[in-house]
């Protein structure tokens, strides 16, 4: 079997045997140039840690650098002194369980975990401890503190164990995927995954097929408005924006029109997004709760049932595009595609992994990019001035209405700036999680040892005023080069996507679809807040999300 590039970047399938292939892969279905890599990486001199860079201070002691060897990002360092002379887990300071319940039920933040490691941060400073029956995780919310955590994350970054995840693919004998795979099979995985995700020539291929979702997007946002009672208004604008999340990824993984932004959404599609967010909200619970609840409660079977709607609805859209090709090979015809069609003929993952990344795809890619235009239009719509500037540069760069080509974004940093700061502010992922396996780390001079749980307070540290003049205003500015507002920011102090190995596989599609989509509806609507509308604050439901519908009135531009 054998896969090529055509001319436009497309996949042109030459051969098919991916019938038959095992439901988790052996470990020699691995890369040549992953297993390469990883052999290199596993190299060690003596006792290391992993440490941020060339000669990192870690809480006043410096590394010795000259056993270093740079690997990636990481240098793997010999480190001087001994363990025992740092603090410990036990000299941090933290809430304790009761005090953490009263936090959550008593004082209101079971919804607003990201407001709360604001006020964490500031009772106990950058750094602190959190205890809750069994977790226990140590909370980084400073910039600094967060590189050093990531710096030494290893050669196979671990976010958390998913061991109800890893239950469920068990019972089901499903391939475990992105989420529950680790280290070398976690990497083989990503290597396959991110060539056609995260280039960004080949993800200019999906340009295209985004435009025609977008188009989508402005007609049924001109039916809506059209259809409300002063003629502008779009309700719940955060749910209209799902459905063009959701049929935005499905087009370029599935390489089909699902038909989520018709009038009528088809069944399997309701389906599955009844399904991303039944498991997504019982993920937690299912973790908290004692097994023997599931025989008397009825959240572990919910959880089970939502997660086989997600995969038997991905594995009957994957199946269809698999007999699609067939026909053609059969009929003597080149197979093109895309991204499935790359990732089933590429040789390099089994049938059984497909179903489950494509599935984990589909879940990163929706609420993700809904959340985050939904939070860039209702900040706009609050800031005239900067929308005014915003939609200046789009019709600089691309006049009447011309559909902007990907070369066309690299000169709109305006744009690119309203996003990113629209992350700053609403991180969609408000926190992040790092498990250490590889090495004993040292963070802000206190020893972990290996299996520490750390918890990145991406939210705290991307509203800390220390770092960001104003930080609770929306001021893209702050983004741009040469700009007088611009100043130089710690690099870690806003990373919505992550950063390294792990970071997010979709970063590169999720612009595109968002860049896209909002200089289009700039392009062609004015947009308001309706009148009187108090502010929106958001909630934690995993993702951080709008904690009441957004209203916004659509002016359409002459
Ligand atoms: C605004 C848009 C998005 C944001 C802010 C975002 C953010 C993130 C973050 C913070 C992570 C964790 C990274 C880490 O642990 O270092 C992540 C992981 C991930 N994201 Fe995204 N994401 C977005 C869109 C997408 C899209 C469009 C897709 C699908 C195409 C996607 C798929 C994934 C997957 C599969 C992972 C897990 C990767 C792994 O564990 O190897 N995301 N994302």
């Amino acid at each position: 079997m054998g896969e090529s590039q055509c001319a436009a970047g497309q996949t042109v399938l030459k051969s098919h045997s991916w019938q038959n292939a095992p439901l988790r892969a052996p470990l020699n279905m691995c890369s040549p140039a992953a297993v390469t890599r990883t052999l290199r990486l596993t190299v060690h001199h003596g006792q290391t840690l992993s440490v941020a860079l060339d000669g990192f201070v870690s809480g006043g002691r410096r590394f010795k650098s000259g056993a270093s060897r740079h690997v990636g990002q990481h240098f793997q360092t010999t480190i001087e002194t001994a363990p025992e002379k740092y603090k410990t887990i036990d000299d941090l300071r933290g809430p304790s369980l009761a005090t953490t319940v009263y936090w959550l039920f008593g004082k209101g933040y079971s919804d607003k975990s990201h407001a709360m490691q604001v006020e964490h941060k500031k009772l106990y400073g950058p750094i602190w401890r959190s205890r809750f029956g069994p977790f226990d995780v140590v909370n980084v919310a400073s910039p600094e503190l967060i590189s050093q955590v990531i710096r030494q994350e290893g050669r196979y970054p671990v976010r958390t164990e998913l061991p109800h995840w890893k239950e469920y693919r068990d019972m089901r004998e499903q391939a475990y995927g992105l989420h529950v795979d680790k280290g070398l099979q976690w990497y083989r995985i990503r290597s396959v995954l991110n060539p056609k995700m995260l280039k960004l020539a080949e993800v200019s291929v999906y340009a295209p097929v985004i435009h025609q979702v977008v188009g989508d997007l402005l007609q049924r946002i001109e039916r809506l408005r059209l259809r409300s009672q002063d003629h502008t208004t779009v309700p719940d604008l955060t749910a209209e924006l799902y459905k063009f999340g959701f049929e935005g990824i499905s087009s370029i993984l599935f390489e089909t029109r699902l038909g989520c932004l018709e009038e009528e959404i088809p069944k399997e599609t309701l389906k599955f997004i009844a399904a991303a967010n039944d498991m997504l909200t019982l993920s937690e619970t299912v973790l908290f709760l004692p097994l023997w609840t599931r025989n008397v409660l009825p959240f572990w079977k919910q959880f089970i049932r939502a997660w086989d709607d997600l995969v038997n609805v991905a594995q009957r859209l994957i199946d269809h595009k698999l007999a699609q090709m067939d026909a053609q090979v059969l009929a003597g015809k080149q197979v093109e595609g895309m991204y499935l069609t790359y990732l089933l003929s590429c040789d390099k993952l089994t049938l059984g992994e497909v179903y489950i990344c494509i599935t984990e795809l589909l879940l990163g890619g929706v609420d993700t990019t809904s959340n985050t235009l939904s939070w860039a239009l209702y900040l706009l719509a609050r800031d005239a001035a900067s929308q005014d500037r915003l939609y200046r540069e789009i019709t600089s760069v691309c006049p009447g209405r011309q559909q902007p080509r990907s070369e066309d974004l690299s000169r709109m940093p305006y744009l690119k700036a309203v996003i990113k700061e629209t992350l700053r502010m609403y991180p969609v992922v408000p926190g992040n999680g790092r498990l250490t396996v590889d090495n004993d780390v040292v963070v802000d001079n206190y020893w972990f040892p290996k299996k520490t749980q750390f918890h990145l307070c991406h939210y705290a540290a991307s509203h800390d005023e220390g770092e960001f003049v104003d930080a609770e205003r929306f001021r893209p500015e702050r983004w741009l080069r040469g700009d007088p507002e611009s100043y130089q920011h710690h690099p870690y102090s806003s990373i919505p996507f992550g950063v390294g190995v792990r970071a997010c596989v979709g970063k590169r599609v999720a612009e595109l679809e968002m860049h896209f989509a909002l200089s289009r509806l700039m392009q062609h609507y004015e947009i308001q807040p309706e009148d009187g509308a108090p502010t929106t604050e958001p909630k934690t439901r995993t993702l951080l999300i709008p904690s009441k519908p957004i209203n916004l009135r659509f002016l359409p531009r002459a």
